[in-house]
């Protein structure tokens, strides 16, 4: 350790695992953005709460940034390390401290994985349904930093719907103990949520209790192919209708076309506009004679027109990998990511303004669309054309989003749904919160931060 900060700190918390290593500095430094060039001071892997405490403080001393570092599988910048930062990585906090079967919680570390999450409920007979793709390599402490969504938003919200308890440090290295996992709880400003989301740029959390649920009744996934935009809504309706639905998600022709060329089975002999992957509820004959009248009825309507449903888990398990293999299939393109939101009923006016806007302007674009549509959360990824460089190619991109930001003023929308600002979006946060709000919100760090040591730089 060259830099004396280091070795202050290391001479403060002897104990403290620090790396200055090039491997680790590269690993720890970027997310899936991978468009920034790694550049921490060295990683920090506390074991304990008190460690991060020694840390935060030591930072505050010595005016160094943090940067709080879960999975890394963000997709906004958040977690980048590319000026200098001490990155924080928990991934040594990682462990499940208690189960409490009358509350039905999980009290857990930062810094465990949330397929291990997922597991350790099963294992009590319960589950924590928050999920997405990135299951198995982000964690819980970034998905509560990013308020992470997913796949089953539309039965059982975003992550803050579950979070029943937090221990957070602030950025003056304070340890705060929100919402002890009470259900209710009347007594003031619920600092719990303010953390909820923030992105690393007011507090590291470092335990966290999850409140748990009981597992949804035997399930069925149908893969439906839709000739049409404006058939997606109208089959959303339906199945909202008809279904018990506990997921609704979307993808394009174009999306499937990279699905399958990565390995993925094409589901149909022919190709369609759009695709839809539902899953709800089919527990008994009831359930199933329901599924079958909505099929039956979208066929009728013209609103689809093909469609396969899964009769076994290895079945349900290949329909879900076409939707879910979508963000592997376009990593090589270092696709542009945009994850906008619109209300739901405004979805297809603003797909289809979006689409006529992209196919006049740029024509040329590899614009892949995806997404939890049954939530009115899109992801429109562009791919980079071989041959152009990434700046070039950025830089038209945020044209791009210039339209996009525009198109999303008019139909009241987000610029992000789930993945957050970080640095990628952060350009364009004033497109989306008011003056007033934004000065709240650097007020609020202000507080919490009083250094500006936190992520700094990501969100505001
Ligand atoms: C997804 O829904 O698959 C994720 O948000 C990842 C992505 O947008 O690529
Ligand atoms: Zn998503």
């Amino acid at each position: 350790m060259s830099d004396p900060r280091l070795t202050e700190l290391a001479r403060l918390l002897p104990g403290l695992k620090l790396s200055t290593d090039p491997g680790d500095l590269e690993h720890h430094g970027r997310d899936w953005t991978r468009r920034w060039t790694p550049a921490p001071i060295a990683i920090a892997y506390p074991a304990d709460t008190t460690e991060v405490q020694g840390i935060v403080r030591w930072a505050n001393d010595h005016h160094v940034a943090i940067v709080p570092s879960g999975g890394r599988t963000g997709l906004s910048g958040g977690a980048v390390a590319a000026a200098g930062e001490l990155v924080v990585s928990l991934d040594r906090m990682n462990k499940v401290l208690d189960f409490n079967a009358v509350d039905r919680t999980l009290t857990v570390q930062p810094g465990i994985a949330l397929e291990a999450v997922h597991n350790a409920a099963r294992e009590h007979g319960l589950i924590y349904p928050v999920d997405f793709a990135a299951r198995g390599s982000c964690q819980i402490g970034g998905n509560i930093a990013t308020n992470a969504g997913g796949i089953r938003v539309i039965r059982y919200g975003n992550t803050r719907q579950w979070i029943a308890g937090l221990k957070v440090v602030t950025g003056s290295g304070e340890l705060l103990d929100l919402n002890k996992g009470l259900v209710k709880n009347a007594s003031g400003y619920d600092l719990r949520h303010l953390m909820i989301g923030s992105e690393g740029t007011l507090g590291i959390v470092v335990e966290a209790t999850l409140a748990l649920t009981s597992p949804p009744p035997a399930s069925q996934v149908m893969l439906l192919a839709v000739p049409a935009m404006d058939a997606l809504m109208k089959v959303f309706a339906e199945a909202q209708h008809r279904l018990r639905l506990e997921a609704f998600e979307f993808f394009t022709d174009r999306a499937l076309e990279h699905v399958t060329a990565h390995g993925a089975q094409a589901p149909f002999a022919e190709a369609y506009p759009f695709y839809v992957v539902a899953e709800f509820d089919a527990a008994d004959e009831k359930a199933e004679a329901a599924a079958l009248a909505f099929f039956e009825q979208c066929m009728e309507e013209g609103w689809v027109v093909d469609g396969v449903i899964s009769s076994s888990d290895a079945q349900a398990a290949a329909l879900w990998r076409l939707r879910e293999g979508i963000t592997e299939s376009l990593a090589a393109y270092k696709p542009y990511k945009n994850d906008i939101s619109v209300r739901i009923s405004r979805v297809p006016a603003f797909m289809a303004e979006m689409q006529a806007l992209l196919a006049e302007g740029y024509p040329d674009f590899d614009v892949v669309w995806f997404g939890h549509i049954g939530d009115g959360n899109l992801h429109i990824n562009v791919l980079k054309p071989e041959g152009l460089d990434y700046p070039a190619f950025v830089a038209q991109c945020e044209q791009v989003t210039a339209l996009l930001v525009d198109t999303l003023a008019r139909h009241e929308g987000s610029i992000s749904a789930e993945h957050g600002i970080g640095l990628v979006k952060k350009p364009w946060l004033s497109s989306v919160r008011s003056p007033a709000e934004i000065a709240l919100m650097a007020g609020i760090k202000k507080v919490l931060d009083p250094n500006g040591i936190l992520n700094p730089g990501k969100l505001l």
